[in-house]
């Protein structure tokens, strides 16, 4: 894996593959890979003929700066995890941002619930301003997000289609531990007691999905059904929500897919994960 730090390294480098039509596929991430990554870069790897994985901790996107210090940066450890995974280009710039960066993206209304009534509107503003550089520097043909951030996902489709950008969105399946924590660069801060709770997470979704499964489709009683499974693990939501995945409102009955979300802070950390539901039979 070539490791580039400017737009114009990268650009040198992209301009070959685009005389010779090869596709390129780009994995965003903030680095300290775990499994999650590494099945964002296996999917472009096995699609894509050129792999850019980008590796930038964005600042803007944090609202609290002692998350943005205490964030994992494990470069060389990435670099060859990339290698092993076939990744043609780590692009790892010092910084995207001009000192006198003036321009923002903002998805309104998505942007702003869930996390982002959590972690302040700036977040998914942030989120989406780097994505799009990212996009313009890179000019990929797909580009791959996890599932476990469902909220990135819908924010980042939705600025695709409003602005007309040209890159498929592709998204791939949550990497889960063996009892169901969804990984996350956050999980090593998770001391014992806090690992055992994080639990909680899964055990909602789980309980919401078997609700489905034994017939309730009212949003409110299979909230309250995940909501029992967490207190078993005496953990409190942020939020616990049942939305239309695609506009992340807030739905009253179960029909056709349905996001539930959750995030909750364990022993300090925060975490999220979520699950989308199809209700059998429905015809969306
Ligand atoms: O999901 C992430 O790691 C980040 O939000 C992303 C998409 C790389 C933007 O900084």
């Amino acid at each position: 894996v070539r490791t580039l730090r400017t737009p114009d390294e990268l650009r040198a480098f992209l301009h070959n593959v685009r005389e010779e039509r090869r596709t390129v596929g780009l994995v965003p991430s903030m680095g300290a890979f775990h499994a999650g990554h590494e099945a964002l870069i296996t999917a472009a790897r096995e699609a894509c003929d050129v792999v850019v994985v980008s590796l930038f901790v964005n600042p803007t996107q944090f609202d609290d700066p002692t998350d943005l210090a205490a964030y994992p940066r494990t470069e060389a450890d990435d670099a060859a995890r990339a290698q092993e995974l076939g990744a043609d280009v780590l692009f790892a710039p010092e910084t995207l941002y001009a000192d006198d960066h003036a321009t923002t993206i903002t998805v309104a209304g998505l942007g702003d619930t869930l996390e982002g009534s959590e972690r302040g509107p700036g977040h998914f503003a942030g989120v989406c301003t780097v994505v799009a550089k990212l996009f313009n520097l890179v000019g990929p043909d797909t580009a791959y997000f996890g599932a476990k951030d469902a909220q990135q996902v819908a924010v980042i489709k939705r600025m695709v289609r409003d602005l007309d950008m040209p890159v498929r969105i592709e998204v791939v399946d949550t990497v889960r531990e063996p009892d169901g924590l969804a990984l996350s660069s956050r999980n090593v801060r998770l001391a014992a007691g806090a690992r055992e709770q994080a639990l909680a997470l899964h055990a909602a979704l789980t309980a919401a999905e078997q609700a489905v499964e034994q017939g309730e489709r009212n949003a409110v009683r299979v909230r309250d059904a995940a909501l029992a499974a967490m207190r078993d693990y005496d953990v409190d939501p942020e939020y616990l929500a049942v939305v239309d995945p695609d506009s992340l409102s807030p739905l009253q009955t179960l029909n056709g897919r349905s996001l539930v979300a959750v995030a909750a802070r364990v022993g300090g950390v925060r975490l999220i994960d979520n699950t989308l539901i199809t209700t059998p039979g429905d015809s969306s």
